[in-house]
């Protein structure tokens, strides 16, 4: 009897943890950036729109399949702002903007001739008219030095940044997002997502 209690614990976490780790491998299924099977997605599958395995656009890792935007954007600018400001987003948010700025064709993709029949519905179009000017500043560098200068920052958070910098994935995850609410990494009802960076 408690052997068989035992075994029942066992396979009961073992499906728990099971579970778990598929949640983890799944999270884009489902989600707004679940393209499979939308008549756009001539790359097929989940990893396609964005992915290749081969011939990738060379300019940008990770393997990257959408042909980019040419846009020359305008980017946040304000007096009180002390980091350095950047002249044009970094290339880990302009993989975002190939498709949110609204000027490339969803199915733009690398080394094949563009459908150009999907675009980017206007509400979730974010960089139209190649103005960064009015959205949340990106491609700043965060360090020590920025926290100093701001003195309403925490500690630069790592697991948010891109080799130290702010980008559109230190608060979206292209796969999904730990909420899968507007891709974010954390649950942001609270502003927690804000008060990880800002101490206000
Ligand atoms: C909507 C676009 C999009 C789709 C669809 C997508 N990715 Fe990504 N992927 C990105 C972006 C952007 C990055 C780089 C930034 C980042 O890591 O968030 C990335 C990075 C990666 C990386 C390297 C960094 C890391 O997170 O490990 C791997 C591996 C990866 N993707 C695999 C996949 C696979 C496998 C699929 C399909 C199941 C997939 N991606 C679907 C946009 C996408
Ligand atoms: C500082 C954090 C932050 C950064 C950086 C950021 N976003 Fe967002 N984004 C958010 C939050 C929070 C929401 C949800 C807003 C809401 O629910 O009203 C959001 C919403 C969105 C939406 C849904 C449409 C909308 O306007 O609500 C899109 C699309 C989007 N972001 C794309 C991007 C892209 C592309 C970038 C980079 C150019 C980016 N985001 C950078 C925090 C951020
Ligand atoms: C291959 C094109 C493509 C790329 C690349 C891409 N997206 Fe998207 N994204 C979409 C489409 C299409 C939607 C759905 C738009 C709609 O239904 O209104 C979307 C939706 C979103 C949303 C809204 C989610 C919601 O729940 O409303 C956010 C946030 C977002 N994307 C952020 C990003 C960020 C950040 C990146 C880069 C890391 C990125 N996207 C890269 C095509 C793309
Ligand atoms: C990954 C870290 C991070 C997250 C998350 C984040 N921010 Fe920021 N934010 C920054 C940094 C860094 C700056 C630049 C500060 C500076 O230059 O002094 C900034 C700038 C700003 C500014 C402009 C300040 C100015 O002087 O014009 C506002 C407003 C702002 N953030 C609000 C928000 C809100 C609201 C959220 C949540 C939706 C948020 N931030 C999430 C890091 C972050």
């Amino acid at each position: 009897m408690k052997g068989l209690k035992i075994l029942t614990f066992m396979v009961a976490t073992m499906l728990v943890i099971g579970l778990a780790a598929m949640g983890a491998q799944v999270k884009i299924d489902g989600s707004k950036h679940d393209f499979e099977g939308l008549t756009w997605n001539q790359n097929g599958g989940i990893c396609g729109p964005c992915h290749t395995p081969h011939n990738a656009l060379s300019s940008v890792a990770p393997l990257w399949s959408h042909t980019n935007t040419a846009a020359s954007f305008t980017m946040y600018t304000n007096v009180t702002m002390n980091a350095a400001q950047p002249t044009e987003p970094n290339p880990v948010s302009l993989m975002c903007l190939s498709c949110h700025d609204g000027t490339i064709a969803l199915d733009a993709f690398v080394g094949e001739t563009a459908g150009a029949t999907a675009t980017m519905p206007v509400g979730s179009q974010v960089g139209a008219g190649a103005n960064l000017g009015t959205e949340h500043p990106i491609s700043i560098l965060y360090d020590t030095n920025l926290v100093t200068a701001d003195g309403a920052l925490k500690a630069p958070p790592a697991n948010l940044l891109n080799g130290g910098y702010v980008e559109c994935s230190s608060c979206h995850d292209a796969h999904g997002g730990e909420e899968n609410t507007k891709l974010l990494r954390m649950a942001n009802s609270n502003s927690e997502l804000c008060l990880t960076c800002h101490d206000k």
